[in-house]
């Protein structure tokens, strides 16, 4: 049976009970890959902004290596940022449910950002179009760390064709069931890693590079010029 498409919010929304132990289990790299961006942030680190932040599984790790770490969130799904609090209690941290598409991020402002396990929903386009804006919210020097379900090299005999499909079933599904295409509909695109590294160049970024990898699991990090 064909997959009907949920808004992102209410999809999270309905699975965020579980989420934490659902997702881990099902990801490649499993909670491992929850522990690598807190490896690549810059030292010191005082202002993080995450987006698509949701219960805050990567936060473990950077408040084990930053304590005192002020982190923005911003996310859609309600539910999921009531669990976040509940697990951090004394953390800095400022939450923002919304769009991450509609949320000023500011000029100059955070050390670091990072994006978890968000950005496989959405185009090249609009991702390249965030991207700039995240590398401006960015101080010079500043890391963005995105660790997400990306088509790896050899993981499919034609990553690009898996690429091209997934995007183009999107639409299809969004067409059939009568959907707004303004929208955002939980669905998987991820973007080949290639096709990752050239949009962050694309966008600005310097020093951009692989720095981890388990399965489609795959941790990249850029750099805004010192
Ligand atoms: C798979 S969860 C990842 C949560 C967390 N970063 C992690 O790795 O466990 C994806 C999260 O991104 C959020 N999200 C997706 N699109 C979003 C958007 N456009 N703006 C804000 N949040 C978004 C979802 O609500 C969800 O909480």
């Amino acid at each position: 049976m064909e997959p009907k498409l949920e808004e992102m919010a209410a999809f999270f929304n309905a699975r965020s009970a579980t989420y934490d132990e659902v997702h881990t289990g099902s990801i490649d790299g499993g909670p491992e890959s929850k522990a690598i961006p807190a490896l690549y942030l810059p030292d010191p680190c005082r202002t993080l902004l995450d987006l698509g932040i949701g219960t805050g599984l990567e936060l473990e790790a950077i408040f084990r290596r930053f304590p005192e770490i002020r982190v923005t969130g911003v996310d859609v799904s309600e539910e999921m940022l009531r669990l976040l609090v509940e697990k951090y209690p004394g953390r800095a941290l400022e939450l923002h449910r919304m769009s991450y598409f509609d949320f000023d991020f500011g000029q100059a402002a955070y050390d670091a950002a990072v994006t978890v396990m968000t950005l496989h929903h959405y185009t090249h386009a609009v991702k390249t179009a965030l991207y700039r804006r995240i590398l401006s919210a960015l101080k010079p020097g500043g890391v963005y760390v995105e660790c997400d379900y990306m088509i790896a090299p050899g993981s499919t005999p034609d990553p690009q064709a898996t690429e091209d499909f997934l995007f183009a079933e999107y639409e299809r599904l969004k067409a059939e069931q009568g959907l707004d295409g303004r929208r955002e509909y939980h669905f998987d695109t991820p973007c080949t890693v290639e096709n990752q590294l050239k949009m962050l160049r694309a966008a600005g970024f310097q020093n951009v590079r692989e720095v981890w990898r388990k399965g489609d699991t795959v941790t990249l990090v850029a750099q805004r010029e010192a």
